[in-house]
């Protein structure tokens, strides 16, 4: 059901942990499953990502997402970050289970969370970020990739 990189992520998570005073914070949850989300920035002077850490009360595949997605934005820009979508961690990853898609989306929603945090701490704009919404619509859930 889960494919090889699936299981990597899921057994080795990488970026599992926390960063004290954070350049920028995010926690969502998932409206589906209750399964909760943080992220924590650390971002230089530059706007470049330069560590990130994940915690999570979710499943096994919220778990393989946030690693993958944390593995993604580490090194980039604040604004090459916007890149790393749900769909781009599911790729990367070789693809999730139709019924496990919305387990991505907490990784990329809290990283738009922690964007957000650090954008309004520091009066910055970044392209395409919109303000964080607390939990994910129904809707997102029937979307394919
Ligand atoms: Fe909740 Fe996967 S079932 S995040």
């Amino acid at each position: 059901m889960y494919t090889e990189k699936v299981m990597d992520h899921f057994e080795h998570p990488r970026n599992v942990g926390e960063i004290e005073n954070p350049s920028g914070m995010g926690t969502v949850g998932n409206a589906k499953c209750g399964d909760i989300m943080r992220i924590y920035l650390d971002i230089d002077e530059n706007q470049v990502i330069q560590d990130v850490k994940f915690k999570t009360f979710g499943c096994g595949a919220a778990v393989a997402t946030s690693s993958m997605a944390t593995e993604m934005v580490k090194g980039k820009t604040v604004q090459e970050a916007m890149s790393v979508t749900n769909k781009a961690v599911c790729e990367a990853l070789d693809g999730l289970p139709p019924v496990k898609i919305h387990c991505s989306l907490l990784a990329e929603e809290a990283i738009h969370a922690a964007l957000w945090d650090y954008a309004q701490k520091n009066g910055i704009e970044i392209e395409g970020l919109e303000k964080p919404k607390s939990d994910i619509s129904e809707e997102e859930e029937d979307e394919e990739y």
